[in-house]
């Protein structure tokens, strides 16, 4: 068995160029494509791109977020209308919501303790998930907890110094869930693309019938569809192109 520590040692290697030639090809390569050809993508292929998905970094290890790949060919149709009918849902050979969970940090932090890969599981690590996790992410009935935790916060603060905002509102824990599943998506788009194919993640779509599609819960909220697929000819619509890097990062 390979151990984390030593593939660390194997990429740490002064020779890395190989890897990030590689890397820099999938990136500069991914385009979002608004047209696909009917080749499939097979279902290994499919799978390991999910796995190379959920490696996305994410807070905690808590991992709130969930894939719904639209396979079946009635929900298809009916999602492709939920996406406006766009070319890039139409064309794809897979649609996939990509959702984010604001209820299972309780569950997931249990479940990292129960599955947790050294043991016994350190102290620690039972104390990070118990109790610093579950203060982080309570609000109480009627926030009640958020307003003493926001009191302590902002007494702390002013006494002791820095400390990590927590989660107060439903909107907080929201966006959180939120930055890690858009992690996990574009992870999911450049492993596409790592295997010769092609995506189009698409905001443009209706989440409330996307929802009632899926039979999703008020704690289950689509980020976004990725439709996916082999790029056809005309599946670029234009140049690709961004701002200067000086407009947007800061030496400071
Ligand atoms: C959150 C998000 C929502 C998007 N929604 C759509 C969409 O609904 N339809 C679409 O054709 N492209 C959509 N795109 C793709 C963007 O238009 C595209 O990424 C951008 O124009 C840059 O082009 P590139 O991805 O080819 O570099 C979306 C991208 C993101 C990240």
């Amino acid at each position: 068995m390979t151990s984390s520590t030593d593939k660390q040692a194997s990429f740490a290697t002064p020779d890395n160029t190989p890897q990030l030639q590689a890397f820099r090809e999938v990136v500069e390569s991914r385009r979002s494509v608004r047209r696909f050809t009917d080749t499939p993508i097979p279902d290994d292929v499919l799978t390991d791109c999910l796995r190379l998905a959920m490696l996305a970094p994410n807070s905690s290890n808590l991992q709130p977020w969930e894939f719904y790949v639209i396979d079946d060919a009635d929900n298809r149709k009916r999602a492709v209308k939920n996406c406006m009918n766009q070319n890039a849902a139409k064309t794809a050979a897979r649609l996939i919501a990509i959702v984010a969970r604001t209820d299972v940090w309780q569950d997931h932090a249990q479940q990292i303790l129960r599955e947790y890969p050294d043991t016994p599981v350190p102290k620690k690590v039972k104390d990070y998930y118990n109790k610093v996790v579950a203060l982080d992410f309570l609000r109480g009935p009627a926030n009640v907890v958020s307003a003493v935790k926001w009191s302590a916060t902002q007494v702390f603060r002013r006494v002791k110094g820095p400390i990590k905002s927590p989660y107060y509102t439903f909107e907080d824990t929201k966006n959180w869930a939120t930055n890690n599943a858009s992690l996990a998506a574009e992870n999911l788009m450049l492993a596409l693309r790592a295997h010769g194919f092609d995506s189009c993640p698409m905001g443009g779509f209706d989440e409330p019938a996307m929802k009632r599609l899926l039979d999703l819960s008020g704690d289950q909220h689509i980020i976004m569809m990725i439709g996916a697929g082999e790029r056809a000819d005309n599946g670029v619509y234009n140049t690709q192109f961004r701002f200067d890097q000086e407009q947007f990062v800061h030496y400071v």
